[in-house]
């Protein structure tokens, strides 16, 4: 039953129903709740990058007024271990933290101090001595660990056909490699935790993406029952996938909760979040394409080499896109790990894609060059409605649409093929394209309604233990319950990021949006026909939720629904897809470069709310921006360290940085993929964006930059010359 004077319902644009919370100061972020008695906790670095602690000195951080424990490997709670020597890393991973005295990567957790102020704590962590016995050849260094790369799995690989004879059959061939960088992910909000323990129960107000698999963590990792372990993250203030699992800070303030028998808080520290909270590592993807004159591809092959922690496996699946995206009978897609002593990567914003498609649209670019054929056609030319690498049809791909329609909204028709022709005065002007796919997964989730009727009024309430990223899932999952009961937004409550709530798989992996509404949906749905089944009312028949509840003679209901993936997303392969364009000025005196324009054409079914769904996608667009020209984290070459650790020289681009920005989104509901016929939006944002970028910085200066970020250093090194007239 649909309100159809609703207009507070889903597809509107209405403001955040959390946003008067959020400038208030009222939306609590895990360190942000006042528990009683808690104590601060500080956590401490180790300083070489592999080795072994030989001796602890703790006496002078001891003697410091509020210092009530120092926690190291000697006096740690025993947690579980890995079983194996090399585990995977996912979302319910155990932490187990301070456990032997050895050192993986600089930067490792080695202690813990904890004190009555978050001062005490921080001042005492500086006092305490380690000494090591320091292993001198770490590795530390990209190329020196080739000889280490192992395959990880055998899903890590895939063929069809036979790419050698795709690749010889191809009248022309590009082949290229890309190197992108590592990158912190870096979330406004700074990683926390306020962790209680009591008689084996734990509380946690924890900045987690989804707090049913941070129970999973914390209970398997401490061996207590998981009905003991309850996580809250009302608010989480951006997660980009550094708060999917569960860091060990959490672990460590649990530890110290149960040690000191007082709740403890950790703030891990912006430093902190470049050497304990996950990143993107860097990536060497091999591309090989292979065409014919008309356009028609014969080969694609995509072979990626990345590194992982010597504990601890994560692979990006970068090559991913190369298997889907185009109808080219002979693929290969590889990946390779080495084991390195850096934190282990983990997932950053489109894991996979936002990488991988920066080098398979970099390479169709190039191809396209070759061939003298405009990009966009050439794309075309070889789209499919067939998912050649599962052989399922795609639930709905409108890639095509979202380049012409892209290209019209942006004035494609006024490139000039030829680089370095398109000029202002002193400016070489670019254009560039890319196409962008991105997995739109849909998980099991579980919604409870709560109705009460307060004179002719319905209020309702939706529990979930979803979580809101910052990306306005307490304004989406609002609007649909209001869309389904037929009352305004301003009846209904939503509570989020509760582990007691119904279980969701939280926010990650762009699975939020279709996932949570669809079982608000169905908890709505359940409520009324339950409501209707009691009065023999017919299923059909349109009856107001509040002559439901009084034809009930109820004052309050409750009903609780779930939505899962159908026969049909089974068998489809649902994918959101997009393009991007970008114009951009490069000053051919300084090779300084300003991105003028961009545009973005996304498909991803139906659109819950535009404001908060255009939220998502020029965030996306930023983060993009920010990988293809600013953002890289640099090791020290001989100590392993990082030597970008704040946002002094870790550059995220900031409003100044960055242009117009138009997001399109088409007309679509994909039935298929569930029943609302939503997609996720919040990683196709970031995808190919990166792409878009570089081609348009060959189309404007004739280099190509394969190395990102892009830098105006690096276009001198490419042979531009400053300050010749080109
Ligand atoms: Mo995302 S990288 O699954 O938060």
């Amino acid at each position: 039953m649909q309100n159809k004077l609703n207009t507070t319902g889903v597809g509107n644009a209405i403001d955040r129903v959390e946003g008067h919370l959020k400038v208030r100061g009222m939306a609590k972020y895990a360190s942000e709740f006042v528990v009683p008695n808690k104590v601060y906790a500080q956590g401490i670095n180790s300083t070489i990058a592999k080795g072994e602690i030989v001796s602890i000195d703790t006496s002078e951080a001891e003697k410091l007024p509020g210092v009530l424990k120092v926690i190291t490997f000697k006096n740690a709670e025993k947690l579980k271990a890995f079983d194996k020597k090399m585990s995977e890393l996912s979302t319910t991973s155990i932490a187990p933290v301070l456990q032997s005295n050895k050192v993986h990567f600089y930067g490792e957790y080695i202690g813990l101090v904890v004190a009555e102020t978050f001062e005490q704590a921080q001042y005492a962590a500086r006092l305490v001595k380690f000494n090591y016995k320091e292993d001198k050849n770490p590795a530390i260094n990209f190329d020196k660990s080739r000889g280490k790369a192992y395959k990880p799995n055998e899903q890590s690989d895939y063929s069809r056909g036979d790419i050698k004879a795709g690749l010889a059959e191809a009248d022309e061939v590009v082949e290229v490699t890309y190197n992108t960088p590592i990158e912190h992910h870096h979330p406004m909000e700074l990683h926390a935790v306020i962790a209680s323990w009591d008689n084996g129960k734990v509380t946690a107000y924890a900045s987690q993406q989804i707090v049913r698999d941070a129970t999973i963590c914390i209970s398997d990792t401490f061996q207590i029952p998981k009905k003991n372990v309850r996580v809250i993250a009302s608010f989480v203030g951006g997660g980009f996938g550094s708060k999917l699992n569960v860091e060990r800070h959490v672990i460590m303030a649990i530890m110290a909760a149960k040690m000191v028998g007082k709740p403890v808080q950790v703030t891990v520290t912006r430093p902190q979040m470049f050497t304990n909270t996950g990143m993107r590592q860097s990536n060497e993807q091999k591309m090989r394409v292979g065409a014919k004159k008309d356009g028609i591809l014969t080969a694609l092959s995509h072979e990626t080499l990345s590194h992982t922690s010597p504990t601890l496996e994560f692979q990006e699946p970068c090559g991913m896109v190369s298997q889907m995206l185009y109808k080219v009978p002979n693929n290969l897609v590889t990946h390779r790990l080495m084991p390195m002593n850096l934190q282990t990567p983990f997932a950053m914003r489109a894991p996979g894609e936002a990488t991988g498609s920066f080098a398979l649209e970099c390479a169709m670019d190039e191809m396209a060059w070759k061939l003298k054929m405009d990009p966009i056609d050439f794309r075309v030319k070889n789209d499919t409605q067939m998912d050649l690498s599962t052989n399922r049809p795609f639930s709905s791909r409108l890639l095509v649409e979202c380049l012409h329609i892209g290209a019209e909204k942006f004035g494609w028709k006024n490139r000039k093929m030829q680089p370095r022709t398109n000029k202002n005065g002193n400016w070489l002007i670019g254009y560039g394209v890319s196409a962008a796919s991105r997995e739109s997964p849909y998980l099991k989730t579980y919604a409870k309604v709560i109705l009460a009727l307060d004179g002719d009024t319905v209020n309702a309430t939706l529990q979930m233990d979803a979580t809101d990223i910052g990306t306005g899932s307490y304004t989406i999952v609002a609007q649909t319950t209001s869309e389904y009961l037929g009352i305004p937004v301003a009846q209904v409550t939503v509570q989020l990021g509760d582990s007691d709530f119904p279980p969701t798989p939280g926010s990650g992996g762009s699975w939020g949006a279709a996932s949570f509404c669809n079982a608000a949906m169905a908890a709505c749905e359940k409520a009324i026909k339950t409501l209707k089944a009691n009065r023999n009312i017919k299923e059909e028949e349109e009856v107001a939720i509040v002559d439901l509840l009084k034809q009930n003679q109820l004052k309050a209901f409750e009903a609780e629904g779930s939505a899962e993936p159908s026969e049909a997303f089974k068998n489809h392969s649902v994918f959101s897809f997009g393009a991007n364009f970008c114009e951009i000025w490069v000053d051919k005196d300084s090779l300084m470069y300003r991105i003028k324009r961009m545009v973005n054409v996304g498909s991803a079914g139906k659109i819950l709310n535009p404001k908060t769904a255009y939220g998502q996608i020029i965030g996306g667009i930023t983060m993009g921006v920010g990988m293809a020209l600013t953002e890289q984290t640099k090791v020290e070459p001989n100590f392993g360290n990082f030597i970008t650790r704040s946002f002094g020289d870790y550059h995220v681009p900031v409003n100044l940085d960055m242009s117009n920005i138009d997001v399109v989104f088409l007309p679509e509901e994909d039935k298929i993929a569930n029943k609302m016929g939503v997609k996720g939006i919040g990683e196709l944002g970031i995808t190919s964006v990166a792409a878009s970028i570089a081609n348009a910085i060959f189309n404007a200066t004739g280099k190509r930059m394969r190395d990102l970020p892009i830098t105006p250093e690096k276009l001198i090194q490419a042979g531009m010359e400053v300050g010749v007239s080109a």
